[in-house]
């Protein structure tokens, strides 16, 4: 299904590929040591994605839920996902054994360590609170546990963040209002709303009056579109949503119009490459197209969704693009250049993480 936009892109990608050979020729192969070391932004990430199994063991075990697995490797077996929907139904069913505010304190820490492991700088993650609150967790239970945790994150780890709190979009408009309304007492610790779950079907549309009210709140939007939804979704998430960054948008490349617009405003879509061959969103990592939308300007970033159910965290999903498509170590610091751009950090922190990537990125 390549359409005219992914035709265009191609033959501006094939008109720099002399450059990018020549260039290559003489630079080395990008290892995973070098990207591990690159400091790195998050801004497409769910806290409940990162649930490892051997916490999901632990956490059933300490509340004593039932897992419908024996072990580990038996989770593990269970992660070969033929769409959006099937991951969904296993994603909701792990996330039952987070319970009370110390399980979401355990999970968000867990995530942090990793981000410190693998030089991640500053994280944007969503929470979901409907797939707690429908199971009867106060949302004070889900909100504390995870604040605190990412209060924590910054003063041990140095790791700064803006938490952003997404509505399930197979739910109702009248379910997401009411969860806006619970969040009220915490608006000054959540920066913005986003929109997850199943996309086919339910458009962002189907939320433009919970978004306005959001943003009347001063809240900022973000939604995913284009994941496994067509390119049309991408436009009513900017046009209908207003929202700030699109979250996938790889489907944007069926439509012409539609990357010319975002190249010329600059609105940034999280891509998730590990999340898309693992959901067949893309057959293989060959056939991504980021890197295309890269040379093109779109303002693309590198991001992990789940990386507990996908096999990898940021440093994995750089390592594939290099294995794969021969991301270069320029293309590598561009992808974080756009992500602090992207990113809703203040100015101060944006140039602070500037110039860190500036020293710390040495071949
Ligand atoms: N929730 C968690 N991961 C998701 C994804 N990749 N798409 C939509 N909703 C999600
Ligand atoms: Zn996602």
């Amino acid at each position: 299904m390549i359409a005219a936009a992914d035709r265009l892109i191609m033959s501006i990608f094939a008109a720099n590929a002399g450059k990018r050979n020549n260039r290559r020729a003489h630079m080395s192969a990008v290892s995973r040591d070098w990207l591990n070391a690159l400091p790195k932004v998050e801004l497409h990430l769910h806290l409940e994605g990162t649930l490892e199994p051997a916490l999901m063991f632990d956490l059933a075990r300490r509340n004593n839920i039932q897992l419908p697995f024996d072990s580990v490797d038996q989770i593990r077996k269970a992660y070969e996902f033929s769409d959006l929907q099937d991951f969904l139904d296993i994603y909701y069913q792990g996330a039952k054994v987070l319970q009370v505010e110390q399980d979401f304190y355990d999970l968000v820490w867990a995530y942090l360590n990793k981000c410190q492991q693998q030089n991640v700088i500053h994280v944007e993650p969503f929470f979901d609170p409907q797939t707690h609150t429908d199971r009867g967790i106060p949302f004070a239970t889900v909100i504390n546990g995870i604040l605190r945790a990412l209060q924590d994150g910054e003063a041990q780890l140095g790791i700064t963040s803006q938490l952003i709190m997404c509505f399930l979009r197979h739910l109702s408009e009248q379910a997401a209002f009411d969860t806006l309304a619970q969040a009220e007492p915490y608006l000054d610790r959540i920066v913005g709303i986003g929109l997850d779950s199943a996309e086919q079907g339910h458009p962002p549309e189907k939320f433009s009056r919970v978004f306005a009210k959001a943003r009347d709140l001063g809240l900022l939007t973000v939604a995913h579109a284009g994941e496994e939804g067509p390119a049309e979704y991408v436009w009513t998430a900017i046009n209908d949503l207003k929202v700030a960054r699109v979250d996938h948008g790889v489907r944007s490349i069926d439509d012409p119009k539609l990357i010319a617009h975002l190249v010329e405003t600059r609105i940034p879509l999280t891509v998730c490459p590990l999340s898309n061959t693992r959901l067949r969103v893309f057959g293989d990592m060959s056939q991504h197209n980021i890197l295309r939308m890269l040379e093109a300007g779109v303002c693309v970033t590198v991001n992990s969704d789940d990386p507990a159910y996908f096999g990898g965290y940021m440093t994995e999903n750089f390592e594939t693009l290099a294995r794969s498509l021969d991301m270069t170590k320029e293309q590598a610091k561009q992808l974080v250049l756009n992500a602090i751009e992207a990113s809703f950090a203040d100015d101060t922190r944006k140039q602070a993480m500037r110039d860190l990537l500036d020293t710390r990125s040495g071949n």
